[in-house]
């Protein structure tokens, strides 16, 4: 049987469970392929390190340039995370004409453009499908089983660690320190876990899903991004008593439908957004928990569809880097270059829209000072700003000086809340900033 050899750089979580799945399911794929793959060499930053999981000897090195331009190599996978390094192995392989297959969602994200140039122009093709959602076939999915349709809405739970650590403060009640603790100790968190907890992260996957979706490439820094830092163990609380689950999202929808039948599709603006939201119970995407992700997609022409699996972790993200090898050995065994570019623009004129004419529900709690008139001074300044207020609660049984008060909020743009908000926090009876989340019914 033919044999194509593959040069890993980075064996840790993602490297080690790609090592330890072509162990165990190699002859499996080489069954369905009609290729057999084998790793010549790993590279890593240690080679001295003790490993979790057992890569020979032989085969570790801590000279990346060696592996990825070994001759006998004629895929490179790129697992070591990062955008400086990383990007140099990448740009050195696709250089040589060797296809890559990485996890990197910040590479991708920061330097997309350039490297799936350098791809087109050496005539090879850059994978990434475990770049997002961990396990979930997402990538193929938007970029070739959904081709048939304008996408009108991409709602994701994207981050397995923030999923993880917002489930165990809400079943457990468990305090955020401890459960990214245990998300690190997990293998879900990145090397650098403000990634997960600020939300880059996501917005690195929800940035990739805009761009193939829509066709013009999203650069992270027009995504407006709110992690999890500022979500509490009371604001998970009162969230659930009205219904609801908070939970870090990424949308990507347009905003304005086109006028007329005859106006190109995607010149509309598109909201492309990470923030923690409050999802109604209802919604199938309230029950992900834990590093599970989900990407609920709605086509015109398709309906809705859920994608669901683990979004994290050593052997989800295996199965998706093995399914990109899959891919790789079959594009080069038929010669195809570029068989399927792995993003095709296709709409310039589409653009991302200022998150401040976003429109949402909102949810709102503020510490107030426990006096009358305090909420009739609020009300006000909602009312000047043309927003509504669906509820209130006041929860009894807080004594002390101050006490919560929560607000359910109608539609209002970005803008109309943000300024009353300001307005609001700058009443001396309103005695801590406030707290907003968005609500999404996601209908
Ligand atoms: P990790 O456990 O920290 O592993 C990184 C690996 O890269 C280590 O083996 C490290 O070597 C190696 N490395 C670092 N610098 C190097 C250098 N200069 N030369 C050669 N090797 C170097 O990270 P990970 O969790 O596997 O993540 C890897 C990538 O997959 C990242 O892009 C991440 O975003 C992505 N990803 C991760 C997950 C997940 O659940 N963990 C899921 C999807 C995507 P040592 O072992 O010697 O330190
Ligand atoms: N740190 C990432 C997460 C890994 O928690 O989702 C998977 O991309």
């Amino acid at each position: 049987m033919e044999k194509i050899h593959v040069g890993i750089v980075g064996g840790g979580t993602v490297g080690g469970g790609v090592w330890q799945a072509l162990q165990r399911n190699g002859p499996l794929m080489a069954a369905r392929l009609g290729v057999a793959l084998e790793v010549t060499g790993v590279a890593v930053r240690d080679p001295g390190r003790a490993r979790a999981v057992d890569i020979p000897r032989d085969r570790i090195t801590g000279d990346w340039l060696t592996v990825v331009e070994d001759s006998r190599n004629r895929i490179i996978v790129e697992l070591m995370g990062g955008t400086s390094t990383a990007r140099e192995v990448v740009r050195r392989a696709l250089s040589l004409g060797k296809p890559v297959v990485t996890a990197n969602k910040a590479l991708i994200s920061a330097h997309g453009p350039e490297l799936f140039a350098l791809a087109a122009k050496n005539g090879t093709n850059l994978y990434y499908e475990a770049a997002v959602a961990g396990g979930i076939p997402i990538i193929k999915a938007i970029r070739e089983s959904f081709a048939g349709n304008r996408l009108l809405r991409i709602a994701g739970i994207v981050n397995g660690t923030c999923n993880y650590i917002l489930t165990r403060m809400k079943l457990e009640g468990a305090d955020f320190a401890d459960v990214l603790a245990d998300a690190q100790r997990l293998g879900y968190a990145e090397a650098e876990p403000s990634l997960d907890i600020d939300g880059h992260d996501a917005a690195h996957k929800t940035g990739i899903l805009a761009s193939l979706a829509h066709g013009f490439w999203v650069k992270p820094e027009e995504i407006h991004t709110e992690g999890i830092r500022h979500v509490s163990k009371l604001d998970i609380q009162f969230a659930a008593q009205l219904g609801y689950t908070i939970r870090l999202l990424g949308i990507v929808q347009p905003v304005a439908a086109p006028k007329s039948r005859s106006k190109r599709a995607g010149s509309a603006a598109i909201q492309v957004t990470v923030y923690p939201a409050l999802v109604p119970n209802s919604h199938v995407l309230a029950s992900v928990n834990h590093a599970f992700n989900a990407v609920a997609i709605r086509g015109d022409v398709v309906g809705d569809t859920l994608f669901y699996g683990r979004g994290a972790g050593q052997d989800p993200t295996a199965s998706s880097v093995l399914s990109d090898l899959a891919d790789a050995v079959l594009d080069l065994r038929a010669g195809n270059h570029h068989r399927v570019p792995p993003f095709v623009a296709h709409d310039g004129s589409a653009k991302v829209a200022p998150i401040d004419g976003i429109v949402s529900r909102f949810y709102v709690r503020l510490e107030v000072a426990d006096r009358p008139g305090v909420f009739a001074r609020i009300a006000s300044i909602l009312a000047q700003a043309r927003i509504g207020i669906s509820s209130i609660i006041q929860p009894e049984g807080h004594a002390g000086e101050t006490v919560p008060v929560i607000l359910m909020l109608d539609e209002a743009t970005n803008e109309a809340t943000r300024k009353a908000m300001a307005r609001i926090a700058r009443l001396p009876v309103v005695k801590a900033p406030p707290v907003v989340l968005r609500v999404e019914n996601l209908d």
